[in-house]
């Protein structure tokens, strides 16, 4: 690795996830740039051409017109590295319905528009945003964790993942100049964050000192529930059910020819643990 650090265009670096990657750059050493309208091309050229790699954490409804990044990116012909906006599941890999399934096949095509430009690339499969799921352990509705009773998704079983934005935001500047994850994609899959609903809700209780209702939903229940939910909320219900009913954030080997985990390649990164994460809301 050489001693320069990159430069970095983080486009989408007021959203939310966007804070913590521009955070990270900048805390990590790298010049760090957070301009770029997606819509307007010879600014974002201009852009692009002043750094070396661009991420880019633009929003669900940006995500298709990222092409426009590709195109910008193709005509600056410097950038040493593309991380096109994905900060969750290995939109690859995955067991999604509708309408996830076509919000994942968005991030699919951009996967599948970069190795066809030749744009050197990482994609990011952070998993779960702690703080999308852990501050109401996933209940719907709910302002904080559950004290009485708990909605389980499924029998409760298959393994999920949630990473703190911090962390999220820390991993993926590493990754931005390390060859180890050049054309890859980078997993944030730490041990220690790897909880089934069943064990989250048990950690939970440990925490608490009291036991709760639990309250399983099948998943045909589930099924039903996407099909009658008006959008956001069928979005939200089938991100759930691929993650937590279908396992799909960890029922794959990451193979090193198109993957690397992040708590493996970078040990020193002192991630903050679901355990530690939930302890706030005791
Ligand atoms: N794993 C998870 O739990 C999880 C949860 C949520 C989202 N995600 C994923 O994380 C990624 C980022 O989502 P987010 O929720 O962090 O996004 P967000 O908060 O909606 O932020 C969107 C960003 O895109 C910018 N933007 C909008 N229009 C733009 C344009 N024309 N040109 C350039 N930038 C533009 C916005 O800038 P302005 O502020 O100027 O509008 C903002 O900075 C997405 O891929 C999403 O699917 C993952």
């Amino acid at each position: 690795m050489g001693e320069e650090k990159s430069k970095v265009l983080i486009i989408g670096g007021t959203g939310y996830i966007g804070k913590f990657v521009v955070e990270a750059s900048a805390k990590a050493g790298h010049p760090t740039f957070a301009l770029g309208d997606l819509y307007e091309h010879e600014s974002l050229v201009k852009a692009i051409k002043q750094v070396d790699v661009v991420i880019s954490t633009v929003g669900h409804m940006q995500v298709a017109d990222q092409v426009k990044i590709i195109a910008a990116i193709k005509e600056a012909g410097n950038i040493k590295r593309f991380f096109p906006s994905e900060f969750g599941t290995d939109v690859d890999r995955n067991n999604a319905v509708e309408p996830a399934k076509s919000a994942f096949e968005m991030k699919v095509q951009i996967r599948r528009a970069v190795e066809a430009e030749g744009i050197p690339y990482t994609y990011v499969a952070s998993n779960c945003f702690a703080g999308y799921f852990l501050p109401t352990l996933i209940q719907p509705g709910a302002t904080s964790p559950p004290r009485d009773k708990v909605i389980i998704l499924g029998d409760g079983n298959p393994k999920a993942v949630f990473n703190k934005e911090d962390d999220i935001g820390t991993y993926t500047i590493r990754a931005v100049d390390d060859p180890r994850t050049l054309n890859k994609i980078l997993y944030i899959r730490p041990p220690k964050n790897c909880y089934s609903f069943n064990e989250l809700v048990a950690l939970w209780e440990k925490k608490i000192g009291k036991t709760l209702d639990k309250v399983y939903v099948s998943e045909e229940q589930i099924l039903k529930d996407i099909q009658e939910s008006p959008i956001p909320i069928n979005i939200f219900l089938s991100i759930n059910h691929s993650a937590f009913v279908k396992g799909d954030l960890t029922n794959f080997e990451i193979e090193p020819s198109f993957g690397v985990e992040a708590s493996q390649l970078y040990p020193d990164v002192k991630y903050t643990t679901v355990e530690e994460y939930l302890d706030q809301f005791v």
